[in-house]
């Protein structure tokens, strides 16, 4: 098995690639002065099962140019099998028709990764329990929710409740309490988005809030649905508030605003890379390449 990186997230890569006792393979990614990308395969792929790792995240459009570019050339040159591990599959969100005239994103890229050779795929907590139905190639979901229920058996409180900060959430507070065995409470947060401007409001809390509150959420954008979701959740009595998402993608201000929010630490995994100067002092990044490598090795 040869395992290639775009330049997404080569930190994960290295990871997976070094815990499966192999070094990444070798590609050329040259961008031209007007962002145009030439890939080149250096390893020689006949015949071989590869593994391209590329995840998305706040450059997706760029970030996807590279991975089809790199799955052609890859076909081209003969490989016998594609897994592609994509940990954060970007435009998963615009999953269905939210507003008349609008595409379905997520269905045009799965389209674009399949006509490309792809035999298998392997991804993190998709945003809906839709998107599997759009893939005709066998597709492994994979989940941070374990890393994360160790996290919070590492804060030893009985006090704590879980919280879905809108209603697409609850199955996954829900799967997380089974996770800790423990009868931990779930309560969740109705939220209102303008489809226009953005902007998020919490608006009702369904259920009892305690003094720690663990906010569970797919995704970090912009951060406005967890700082929302944790004012309301403040204004009503927590006094702790822990924010676990799976994948951090921290656009335009998101580092500053959670950083003075009245969240106490946010962690997420390394489904995306975070680059150094996005971090935050209260972010904390947990891995999930052993569990790629655990899937890859079956
Ligand atoms: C929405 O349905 C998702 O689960 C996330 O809550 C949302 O995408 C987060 O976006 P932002 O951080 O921009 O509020």
């Amino acid at each position: 098995m040869l395992i290639f990186s775009g330049s997404s997230n080569t930190s994960l890569a290295r990871k997976i690639a070094k815990d499966l006792g192999k070094n990444l393979s070798k590609l050329e990614i040259v961008t031209f002065p007007d962002k145009e990308n030439r890939i080149r395969v250096i390893d020689k792929v006949l015949d071989q099962d590869v593994v391209v790792v590329q995840s998305t995240g706040v450059s997706p459009n760029r970030y996807y140019i590279e991975l089809f570019l790199i799955l052609d050339s890859l076909k081209r040159s003969g490989a016998k099998s594609i897994t592609l591990v994509i940990p954060y599959l970007g435009y998963q969100r615009q999953d269905h028709i939210f507003r008349d005239g609008e595409a379905v994103s997520i269905e045009v890229i799965i389209k674009i990764i399949e006509g490309l050779g792809v035999g298998r795929v392997i991804s993190f907590d998709l945003h809906s329990i839709k998107i599997p139905e759009f893939f005709k190639v066998p597709i492994v979901q994979l989940s941070a929710l374990p890393v994360f229920a160790k996290e919070i058996e590492k804060m030893k409180t009985t006090d704590l409740v879980l919280v879905s900060p809108d209603m697409g959430g609850i199955r996954r507070i829900k799967l997380l309490a089974e996770q800790l065995g423990e009868k931990i409470p779930c309560i969740s947060i109705e939220k209102n988005r303008d489809l226009n401007t953005g902007e998020v409001e919490s608006t009702k809390i369904n259920g009892e809030v305690k003094k720690t509150a663990v906010i569970v959420d797919d995704v970090i954008s912009t951060g406005q649905t967890l700082i929302s979701a944790a004012n309301l959740l403040k204004k009503n009595g927590a006094e702790e508030i822990y924010v676990m998402a799976t994948h951090g993608i921290f656009a335009s201000d998101a580092p500053t605003a959670l950083e003075n929010s009245t969240i106490k630490k946010v962690i997420v995994s390394d489904t995306i890379e975070v680059r150094p100067n996005r971090r935050f002092d209260k972010l904390q990044i947990v891995s999930i390449a052993n569990l790629i490598v655990d899937e890859l090795r079956q």
